[in-house]
């Protein structure tokens, strides 16, 4: 086990995902240069920051697509090497992705056991998956579907979200980080899907909401963490922040004001840049 972060009163239980000093080069791109992330169960955090600023890759390292190149994850607070996407899912880390890869052609419940059917024998344990999906849809209180049965092309874009997020939830998840889960959505529709969000941070998912639009994190975020330019401006509660702070700290990486909840890591090394002293020594 990890110790508490020094100073910090650690009565709370440990951040279901943490990421300290992400770094990740694309050749000579510095796409992360220190990144640090805390979401914790039953909270929603938004990732935000201006285009470009590393919000995707993040993700990606996040999800095991990507490796980081530095930096540290911890999972419910023990240390965790995410290898690849396989491993991600069985620790129960679920990334939405903004193209969501649905299957046109297939219904809602074959969507979402997509590349994990449930089955008996040699066949697909259709009532099994059948009755599992109903389960999870009524769970999250999704009540805008006419028939689980129903092909995905003849969706909404909020249902098709929806879909997407309920597989997500599927698979006894404990984080499910959303990729702009409402860049293509109406205002019934961005409603809906918000509310949908929240109602997994309340069931005691960590969400990871990544956004642009501002109304929705301060709609439905408890926490904000800003990036800029591949680094953790800051992470901030969102009840102790404005948008003008969150403007500010997405456009120039710094507010006047002090960050109201300090990323655990802020203060860690970062692995592959050490300081060294005047004599060229590293210093600890
Ligand atoms: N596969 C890649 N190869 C090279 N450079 C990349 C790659 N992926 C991302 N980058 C670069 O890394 C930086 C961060 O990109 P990223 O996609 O993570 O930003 P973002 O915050 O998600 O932006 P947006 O809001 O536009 O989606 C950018 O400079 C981008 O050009
Ligand atoms: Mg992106």
């Amino acid at each position: 086990m990890r110790t508490p972060a020094q100073g910090a009163p650690d009565l709370a239980p440990p951040p279901s995902l943490e990421v300290r000093g992400g770094r990740k080069n694309f050749g000579a791109v510095h796409a992360l240069r220190g990144v640090d992330l805390v979401a914790r169960a039953g909270e929603v955090t938004a990732l935000v920051g201006d285009n470009g600023a590393g919000k995707s890759t993040l993700i990606k390292c996040i999800a095991g697509i990507y490796p980081f190149d530095a930096g540290e994850v911890f999972f419910q607070g023990e240390p965790a090497h995410i290898s690849d996407p396989a491993k991600a899912s069985d620790m129960g880390i679920e990334v939405v992705y903004q193209d969501l890869a649905l299957c046109d052609n297939l219904d809602i419940v074959h969507n979402m056991f997509l590349g994990r059917e449930l089955k008996k024998g040699i066949r697909l344990d259709e009532a099994k998956m059948e009755t599992r999906a109903a389960e999870v849809l009524a769970s999250l209180s999704v009540r805008t579907v006419r028939s689980i049965r129903q092909h995905v092309a003849s969706l909404s874009g909020g249902q098709r979200q929806t879909v997407a997020i309920a597989r997500a939830v599927l698979w006894n998840s404990k984080v499910v980080i959303l990729d702009e889960p409402t860049a293509a959505l109406g205002v019934a529709q961005t409603e809906q899907v918000l509310q949908l969000v929240r109602r997994l941070a309340d069931a005691g998912l960590a969400v990871v909401l990544v956004s642009h639009n501002m109304n929705d994190v301060f709609e439905v975020a408890d926490v904000i963490n800003v990036l800029y330019l591949g680094q953790t401006a800051a992470q901030v509660r969102t009840a102790e922040s404005s948008r003008a702070e969150v403007i500010e700290l997405i456009t120039s990486g710094s507010s006047s004001n002090a960050p109201a909840v300090p990323v655990a890591a802020a203060s860690a090394p970062v692995a592959d840049a050490p300081t060294t002293d005047a004599n060229g020594s590293t210093l600890a």
